[in-house]
């Protein structure tokens, strides 16, 4: 998606604000005139459009009545010549944003353009704390506005304020943990502990004593009292997390406490009353290990009672961008991205998830200068080149697909065993100096290099 969409008919001047605005990292397409722009609007989604009001074949004012029919989440800002100021109104009264007399200094109209997306961003941020629930302080902040994690937030805010058990599922990295804590936190329990416990990172020999707790003297070494995590949550809530990786004996113990919400220490001879909510997170096909007898099937019945599923990042790739914005802010950047380095990290397939995305922009925010561009992304090196969504459709765009991805190899490997001398690396491929900077100018443009 592009950022914005520029109607103007003399060429020079689109062209100079789109290199300008481009410069300062937003992504531009240009119409030459009414219809081209209400074809592109009817294709994809805008977030600013910048009229010209007098166009070639409609007038600007017919086309922002045209596209406001239509969208009316995008911010429209009309660009007048000295004079017209009555048709500005005109347009204003027809819900545009606002209005630029020309000539007017591009520095100006970036910051309004800044101003605009971020104002739209933070409307979509924080997917958790809108409607109701915006009185609750302290939940953390949970980003997205592609359907499929706001239909997980929804889930959330309906199963939070219950007491019921909820199963958190969802590939490494996709926020299990920051959904329990949501959750926790949107609950009557949340001035009570929150507290976490990962079985997979405990061997099976200590996390009885972790969960449970122990008497003293009930083993060698155990010289005091110990209080277990349920204990430690009393009255709050425990995060079981990669529940998955229980042993078969500890799944026992934890089936009793959800029935009876009561267990005994280690050596304890006194049953213990808890008042504890769960929530369980996995990153395991439960159902796998409940057929390979790995995991106990009432327990997982048990524990599924309100099972949330948070999809992979590249299922929702549309998320991306405010991501992004996002964790910048976290890191107290002050550089912007560049919708090609967008483009970029939108190609990719985020086997670690927001984790991985929060590393790879942790790295690019130290490498970068002013603005994040795709060269300062660094991501793996992709073992599948063409993944499924991108498969071509003809053999035609197969082949070239296939050749595109040979080159890209061949010139990174030249490139590196030239130490970047590109006319030495030119020589050794056989191509002439230009066609190699033309080859690399096209490839990192689709982010390929
Ligand atoms: N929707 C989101 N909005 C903002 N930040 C997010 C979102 N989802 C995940 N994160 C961030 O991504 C990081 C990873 O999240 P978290 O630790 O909750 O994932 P996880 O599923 O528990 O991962 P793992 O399986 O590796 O334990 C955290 O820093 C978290 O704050
Ligand atoms: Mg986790």
């Amino acid at each position: 998606m592009a950022d914005i969409l520029v109607v103007e008919d003399k060429e020079s001047f689109g062209s100079m604000l789109k290199a300008s605005l481009e410069d300062a990292g937003i992504s531009v397409k240009l119409a030459k005139e009414g219809k081209q722009a209400l074809r592109f609007f009817k294709k994809e989604k805008f977030e600013i459009g910048i009229i010209d009001l007098r166009l070639p074949d409609i007038d600007g004012i017919d086309l922002l009545r045209e596209l406001r029919k239509s969208d009316t989440d995008t911010k429209f800002l009309i660009m007048t010549a000295f004079g017209t100021i009555e048709r500005a109104v005109e347009a204003m009264k027809l819900g545009a944003y606002d209005f630029l007399t020309k000539p007017f200094d591009v520095e100006q109209l970036i910051a309004l353009i800044q101003r605009i997306l971020e104002e739209q961003r933070r409307y979509y941020e924080n997917i958790l704390l809108r409607d109701e629930t915006s009185k609750i302080y302290g939940a953390p902040e949970i980003i997205g506005k592609g359907p499929a994690i706001k239909h997980v937030a929804q889930l959330l805010q309906k199963a939070a304020p219950t007491d019921t058990t909820v199963m958190i599922m969802g590939e490494s990295g996709t926020g299990k943990e920051l959904f329990a804590r949501a959750c926790h936190m949107l609950s009557s329990r949340k001035d009570n502990p929150f507290v976490a416990i990962n079985c997979a990172a405990i061997p099976h020999q200590l996390l009885e004593n972790e969960l449970f707790g122990s008497e003293k003297g009930a083993f060698t070494g155990a010289v005091t009292k110990k209080m277990g995590k349920f204990e430690l949550a009393n009255k709050g809530t425990i995060f079981l997390d990669e529940v998955g990786d229980l042993d078969l004996d500890l799944q026992a113990k934890l089936l009793r406490v959800l029935q009876e919400r009561s267990f005994e220490r280690l050596g304890g001879t006194y049953v213990i009353n808890i008042d504890v909510r769960i929530i369980a997170a996995t990153n395991r096909d439960l159902m796998n290990l409940v057929k390979e007898k790995k995991f106990r099937e009432d327990l997982y019945y048990r524990l599924s009672v309100f099972p949330i599923r948070i999809p992979p990042l590249r299922e929702r790739k549309e998320d991306i961008r405010l991501l992004v914005d996002h964790i910048l802010k976290k890191l107290r950047s002050d550089k912007s991205v560049s919708s090609r380095a967008i483009e970029k990290l939108k190609r990719y397939d985020w086997p670690g998830n927001i984790r991985e995305l929060e590393n790879t922009m942790e790295r690019a925010n130290i490498i970068a200068k002013k603005i994040i561009q795709p060269e300062d992304i660094l991501l793996p090196e992709r073992k599948v080149p063409l993944n499924k969504e991108e498969l071509p459709k003809t053999l035609r765009a197969a082949a070239s697909a296939g050749r595109e991805i040979a080159e890209v190899e061949v010139i990174k490997k030249t490139l590196e065993k030239t130490r970047n001398n590109k006319s030495e690396a030119a020589r050794r491929i056989g191509v002439s100096y230009k066609t190699l900077l033309n080859r690399i100018k096209k490839y990192r443009k689709k982010g390929l290099l």
